[in-house]
């Protein structure tokens, strides 16, 4: 197999999503872990409910409804400046550390993105962090109106980048996205952050189980959907030595 082109899920891969922990806890103080946890359970879950319904709302609309319902769930009142102060750090999120060296050591092949982010997201994060110097395409799922893990949101990758299936290799920690772009027919490497022996560890090392760990174990452990992704890594930084060893 030769990989032409390396193509990444957004949030949660090459950016943190929790780095909005510290901006919810400035707002909320003592609430920031389960606003966190609790926005991006809700805002993925609206994905895939809008998806069935088919009512579809770009991802920018969905970030603020979960973060609304969020708030709201909570108990938490707040004025329009608060909300939009956290909305606004989903446009500046931190790169996983080792995202921009990883990208750099791939240079040469097709590199981009494609995530269930609006356009207006995704083209204002990828500049802040500076990726769009690296990567030769950000691709939204907004022009299909469907997000994935639906089949027609992982077209775009080839109508885009002109490369088909098997020549892609595309790379998510979301275990959700991961199945869904190999049921869909990619060359899937997983990035599994966090290892069931560490879940397992923050379980019984404490009294009562933080938001962070329930999040861990629903959002970031492989899921029971019957598809493995064909490379199972650790962190984006080991990802250049496999792409060099498929190189034919
Ligand atoms: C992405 C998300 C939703 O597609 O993780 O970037």
């Amino acid at each position: 197999m030769t990989i032409k082109a390396v193509v990444f899920d957004a949030y949660g891969t090459l950016y943190d999503v929790q780095s909005v922990a510290a901006v919810t806890e400035e707002a909320f103080p003592g609430y920031g872990e389960m606003i966190t946890q609790v926005w991006r359970i809700k805002q993925l879950e609206y994905t895939w409910l809008r998806s069935l319904m088919r009512r579809y709302q770009d991802f920018s609309v969905i970030t603020a409804d979960s973060l609304a319902y969020t708030l709201r769930v909570l108990g938490l009142k707040h004025d329009a400046g608060v909300f939009e102060r956290i909305m606004e750090k989903y446009l500046h999120l931190d790169l996983y550390p080792d995202a921009a060296a990883a990208l750099a050591a791939m240079r040469g092949r097709k590199l981009a993105i494609l995530s269930n982010g609006s356009p207006g997201m995704l083209n204002a994060l990828v500049h802040n962090s500076g990726l769009d110097r690296v990567l030769d395409a950000t691709i939204s799922i907004d022009s299909r109106k469907i997000f994935k893990p639906a089949p027609d949101a992982y077209t775009l990758i080839e109508s885009v980048l002109r490369v088909p299936p098997a020549e892609v290799l595309f790379v998510s920690s979301n275990p959700w996205d991961a199945c869904g772009a190999k049921a869909f027919g990619l060359n899937v490497a997983w990035i599994e952050r966090v290892t069931p022996e560490a879940m397992a560890l923050a379980c019984v090392k404490n009294d009562s189980v933080a938001p962070l760990t329930m999040f861990k174990a629903i959002r970031t452990q492989m899921d029971e959907l019957g598809l493995e992704p064909d490379y199972r890594i650790h962190a984006l930084a080991e990802l250049p030595a496999l792409v060099a060893a498929h190189e034919s």
